[in-house]
């Protein structure tokens, strides 16, 4: 192995490392609580008195972020997933897929005639170890939360999706540069550097286009 390659290789474990230990130590299900946490210092994501909308919520790592910060304040917070997740009960949970129209209408039930201020999506496919097919699941899901978004997102809203990197990223941003102001593709350091999940974070939803 090359010394360049070795370097790389420690870097990778000791940032790995770092996060896991940090995990472990808080009693957390996995390092997805520091992405988001990460996401939410850079763009301002979560904050009291406002709709959330959280896609692919387990096995509840952005939940428990979520919850810990909004702990004690007003807040219309649904997370969705197939899978089961824990809460505190601030989430109002949905068990089901994006794409169900029972899910809809759970969640339409419970926002009645409000809208959300962000959705969030950390949906992820099985995966299949195909390229081609794994980068178009992963499209297919963030296109399902830029749908969501557009049934309930408030105009001025905010719409975090996650892809893989590659050619779907760079066509699903060249869509949501239409639909918000402003669209970002950021990593954050939590995220696992082999990984190649990417978040499209999109500011400023234009309704109605
Ligand atoms: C990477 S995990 C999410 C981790 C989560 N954000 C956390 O902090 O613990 C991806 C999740 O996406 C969910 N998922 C995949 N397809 C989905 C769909 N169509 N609707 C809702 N959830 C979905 C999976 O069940 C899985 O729990």
């Amino acid at each position: 192995m090359s010394r360049k390659k070795k370097t790389g290789g420690w870097r990778r474990f000791q940032g790995e490392d770092f996060f896991l230990k940090k995990a472990q130590g808080r009693g957390l299900v996995s390092r997805a609580y520091f992405k988001l946490q990460e996401l939410d210092a850079k763009f301002d994501l979560v904050k009291p008195r406002q709709g959330i909308l959280e896609l692919g919520a387990a096995p509840g790592g952005w939940v428990r972020y979520i919850e810990d910060k909004l702990s004690g304040h007003q807040n219309l917070y649904i997370a969705v997933d197939p899978s089961p997740f824990k809460s505190s009960g601030l989430a109002k949970v949905i068990r089901g897929k994006s794409n169900e129209p029972r899910v809809s209408e759970e969640i339409e039930r419970i926002l009645g005639s409000k809208k959300l201020d962000l959705v969030l999506s950390d949906m992820a496919p099985n995966i299949s170890g195909v390229r081609i097919v794994d980068d178009s699941a992963s499209r297919e899901l963030a296109e399902d939360a830029l749908n969501t978004a557009f049934k309930y997102l408030a105009p001025g809203g905010k719409m975090v999706a996650k892809l893989f990197q590659g050619s779907e990223a760079q066509s699903f941003t060249a869509v949501t540069k239409e639909c918000f102001l402003k669209t970002v593709l950021f990593k954050p350091s939590a995220s696992r550097s082999e990984s190649r999940e990417i978040f499209v974070v999109a500011d400023g939803f234009k309704a109605g286009r």
